[in-house]
Order: structure tokens, then sequence, then C-alpha cells
């Protein structure tokens, strides 16, 4: 029977799928990039359209409302839903793309509990991906976590209270999502005295790839949505 293959495509290098991604993807007869934020869309389907034939496969990059209102986004979702099960009533295996791993503060996951409750008939395999992290953590020789020490990720979207209590606790703070508050987390971060074990990765795998260690250059920048931060 016709499958829904939730892909991870790692962070943005195209070296760094999957053997599995890269076969599903040259296979699927869909592919689909439906994520509520435009960045991320077009960084999945870039990172992959070199293991895609756009003349037999059927690509369609979906747009959903930028709004965590449930009131939009569920009928959205659902009206994506739709679209794939009809794709896969008529045999086609459909490949949804998202940046990083599936199941990793992913767009999919929501996707996963509709097919679960509305279509349970449909078969679905999740192919894991690269996340962020393990690209970002390589890229700047930081270790995340040894021996007994433990790590937190934090989208820093969830509260600059959450991010203060995290770094009192963890030996590791990984900070998601950290555009919208750059300037508060900055300033915790001098607060607490941690400026000098804090790294600053943005577009990890792609040409724009960005790492800074110095605090006083990561307080100079201005970070795009794509960027992450790791505290040791
Ligand atoms: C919705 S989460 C998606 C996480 C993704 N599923 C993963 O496994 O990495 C989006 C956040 O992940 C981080 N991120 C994703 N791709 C990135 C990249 N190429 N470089 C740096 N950070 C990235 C950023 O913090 C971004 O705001």
């Amino acid at each position: 029977m016709a499958t829904l293959f939730a892909v991870g495509v790692g962070p943005g290098d195209p070296e760094l799928l999957t053997r599995k991604a890269e076969r599903v993807l040259r296979h699927a007869d869909v592919v689909l990039a439906p994520v509520s934020n435009p960045v991320e869309a077009s960084v999945a389907l870039e990172t992959v359209r070199e293991f895609l034939d756009e003349g037999r496969q059927e690509i369609v990059v979906h747009q959903f409302p930028m709004t965590a209102d449930p009131a939009r986004l569920i009928p959205a979702w659902n009206e994506a839903a739709a679209l794939i099960a009809g794709r896969i009533a008529a045999g086609k295996d459909v490949a949804f793309i998202t940046i990083g791993d599936p199941l990793f503060y992913s767009t999919f996951i929501y996707l996963l509990r509709i097919f679960r409750e509305n279509y349970p008939h449909i078969p679905v395999e999740v192919i894991p991906g690269i996340s962020s992290i393990n690209a970002s953590a390589a890229q700047a020789l930081t270790p995340l976590v040894e021996g007994d020490e433990r790590m937190i990720v934090v989208p820093a979207t969830a509260g600059i209270d959450k991010i203060s209590e995290a770094l009192a606790r963890y030996e590791t703070v990984v900070l998601l999502k950290v555009k919208p508050v750059f300037a508060d987390i900055l300033e915790l971060l001098r607060q607490m005295g941690r400026e000098r074990s804090t790294v600053f990765v943005e577009r990890v795998g792609s040409a724009r790839q960005k790492v800074l260690t110095d605090f006083a250059e990561i307080a100079a920048y201005s970070p795009d949505y794509l960027s992450l931060m790791i505290i040791r």
C-alpha cells in the first residue's frame, strides 16, 4: 500500500541526508513541504532539490498561516492531511519533508496526530534526520554533554524565566528560535555571567553558515530565524 513518509532532511546540507532519506525522496510520487514558516519550507526543499525529478514527481509547497491560533491552524492541517490522504488513496507514495528531524519541534507532529486519529489505515514511516543541534555542535566543535551531565532544549519563545531556570539547573542549555527574544537572552547571559560559555550558530550546513563564540560578536549580530545557541 502507498505510504506517508516523514523525511528528516537535516539542517540544510544535502550531504547530511541519510541514505534512506535520499532513497525515499528519489522514489516518492509526491513531495510535500508544508510549513508555517516560509524560510523552513524553502530550506527543506532546496536541501533535497538535487534528489528530485520535477518532471516525474509532484512537488507541493503548502503555506500555512503564521499563527499559533488553533482555530486557524487546525483547518489548514486538516486540509493538508486530506490532500495527502487523497494522493495515497490513488496509490502514490508521499514524502513530507522537514528540516532536521521530523519528530523534533517539527510541523510533522501535528500531521502525525491527524493521521493517527482520522486515517489510521494509512501506513506512516518516519525517516529520522540530523537535527540542527547535532550539526551545530559539530561545526562549533562543542561537546553537547558527557558523563553524567544533562542537557535541556528550550525554545526561547517559551520565555526568559524558563531560560533562566534552565541555565541554573542544567550543564548544557540549547536555545532554539532565539531571534524574537535575542536581546533579552543576551541580557540574561550577562547577568548570569555566562558570556564565555555561549556559542551561536546560524544556518548550519548552508553556504550562509555562521558560527560565533565571541560574546561581543554575538551581541553585535542580528540573527535570522534559523539560529540557535548552545550554552555550556
Ligand atoms: C521548529 S524548530 C525545527 C527543529 C528541527 N526539526 C531540527 O531537528 O533541527 C526551528 C528552530 O530550529 C533551529 N534550526 C533549524 N535549522 C537550523 C539551522 N540550519 N541552523 C541553525 N538553527 C537551526 C532554529 O533555532 C529554529 O528556530
